[in-house]
This record gives structure tokens, sequence and C-alpha cells, in this order.
């Protein structure tokens, strides 16, 4: 199976990334360096995160060429509500000293703001500062509300996905309008790796119930971000291409959902400010 994806921009991006969301700075370059060790090729960053400056500095010690990496970042909601979208970009690329981004996405929906973000956010595209442009936390209703404003369709769409949290109707919107869906908290952080089911699977294809869990997602076509902070774990977590999950243990994952957000509810965002 591939291990990367193409996007509805023609740019390649690896299924497999390292998420660093709660990276400290002081460990930063220690995840990074094992990521890239392990062959993790994509870095999944945020300004909200407040680590893009480490984050940049690891990755320009980690000894792989920038064109083969896929840096990935998003402008946060503050941004968003002062309209300060070209800064809010210009000021992330300083702070990972970086001279394109591969991709930049919309953190979350903000009520009011996302269209107009969107708008600026495709005048970004044309400076060819990033590669692709796209969305995060964003529901059928508002990638609705993205097509009646712009002709550029998001080239990915980051959500909270794993076997506990399994949004289907939306992957399906997504994959059927040529957005690539991408999980973040792919782990649940934590919550199903001692689930009886995972743990069953897991042992039935000698690998961890992590590991089974980030696997389901890679077959439904769907990139993940594991986030770890541990060198062991950040190598275990990327040995997911070596095994095939059956399809009847696909449908019996398919069945552990019980919308479990370890995030924010996307459309909660109306009533919390953050
Ligand atoms: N767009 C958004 O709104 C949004 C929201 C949340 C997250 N994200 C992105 O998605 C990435 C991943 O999500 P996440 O960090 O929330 O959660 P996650 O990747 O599901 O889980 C991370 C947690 O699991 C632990 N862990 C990692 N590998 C493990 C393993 N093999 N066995 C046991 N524990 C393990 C990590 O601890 P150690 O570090 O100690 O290993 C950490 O506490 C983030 O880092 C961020 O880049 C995006």
């Amino acid at each position: 199976m591939r291990e990367t994806v193409f996007l509805n921009t023609d740019r390649e991006m690896p299924l497999l990334g390292l998420g660093v969301y709660k990276t400290a700075d002081n460990e930063a370059e220690t995840a990074i360096t094992a990521a890239v060790n392990a062959g993790y090729r994509l870095i999944d960053t945020a300004s909200a995160y407040k680590n893009e400056e480490s984050v940049g500095k690891a990755i320009a010690k980690c000894g792989v060429p920038r064109k083969e990496l896929f840096i990935t970042s998003k402008i946060w909601n503050n941004a968003q509500r002062l309209g300060d979208v070209d800064g809010a970009f210009y000021r992330s690329m300083e702070r990972l000293k970086l001279d394109y981004l591969d991709l930049y996405l919309i953190h979350w929906p903000v009520p009011g703001c996302y269209t107009g973000t969107w708008l600026e956010m495709a005048k970004l595209l044309e400076t060819g500062r990033v590669l692709s442009i796209g969305v995060s936390n964003f529901q059928i209703h508002h990638l609705e509300e993205l097509k009646k404003i712009s002709g550029i369709v998001p080239a990915v769409n980051q959500i909270e996905c794993h076997p506990l949290c399994y949004p289907k109707e939306l992957i399906e919107y997504c994959q059927s309008e040529g957005i690539q869906v991408q999980a973040y908290a792919p782990l649940a952080r934590g919550a199903y790796l001692d689930n009886d089911v995972m743990c069953v699977l897991g042992t039935k294809y000698a690998h961890t119930p992590a590991q089974v869990g980030l696997r389901w997602a890679i077959q439904k076509g769907i990139s993940v971000i594991p986030k770890s902070v541990n060198p062991d774990r950040i190598a275990s977590n990327a040995n997911i291409f070596d095994f095939n999950i059956e399809d009847e243990d696909m449908a019996i994952m398919d069945t552990l959902n019980e919308d479990l957000h370890t995030s924010h509810v996307p459309d909660d965002l109306k009533d919390v400010i953050f």
C-alpha cells in the first residue's frame, strides 16, 4: 500500500506524520530527530501550540532536505477574528524560519470569520509561500459554505478521528469532494489502548492496539498524525505499513465509535470562545 497520497493540488503528502501539540520547546529536537530516523516526513504544528520556533530549529537540524519534508501549520482563532490572516501566516513563517509551508490550515471554523479567512488564504496560495491550503474541524455545512464563495477546494480537512470517534458521513463527504482527511488525536490520547476489542485485535495482528488503531485509519485512506515525545513510541507508531487488517475486523472496529472527542466538538464553537 502507498505511504503517500496526492492532494487535489497535485502535491504529495505522507500518510503518516508527527503531531507536536503539547511538545515542549526542550522536547522538539529529540522528537523530530527520532521521527525522521523512524521515517516520518510530515510534521504537524500550529501557531496555537506555541512551539513553532523550536519545531523550526529541530527541522533545520534534522538532516533531511527541506524538499523531502512536509510541514503543516495553522492559523489560530484570534487572528481570524482580527482579520489578520497575512500577519499570522508570516509570523508563523518567521518563527519556523521556512521559505515555504507545505500546508496551511484554518484551525477552527470560527463563526462569522472562516469564509473571509478562506478567501485570504487563497491569496496566500498565489504567493507560492504555501503549496496547499486546507481546513481543520470543518463539518459538512462549513465545507458547503466554502463552496459557495470560492472555487478552491480545501486540500485537507484535519479532524478528530480514531476508532472511538468515527465521523463516517463527514469522511465520506470529504472523500467524494476530493478533500484528503487527516486524523488528529489518532490514538484518542490513549483512550482506546486498553479497549478489550483493540487488545484482542492487537494480539491477532501481532501489533499494539495503537498500531492497529492507526492502521484502521490508514486503510480508510486517512492520514494520521500521532503525537509522541518518546523515541520508542515514535518509532512504534510508524510501524503500521507491514500488516493488513481484514475487512471483517475493520467492520468490528467501525462499531466502536462513541463520538468521543478529546478536543472540542467543532459545532460547539459558537458557544465556546477559545
Ligand atoms: N487540528 C486540531 O484541532 C488538532 C487538535 C488536536 C490535535 N491535533 C494534532 O494532532 C496531533 C495528535 O493528536 P494529540 O496529540 O491530541 O493526541 P494523540 O496523538 O492521539 O495522543 C498523544 C498522546 O498519546 C501518547 N502516546 C503516543 N504514542 C503512544 C503509544 N504508542 N502508546 C501509548 N501512548 C502513546 C503521547 O504521550 P508521549 O508523548 O509521552 O508518548 C500523548 O500523551 C497533535 O499533536 C496535533 O499535531 C490537531
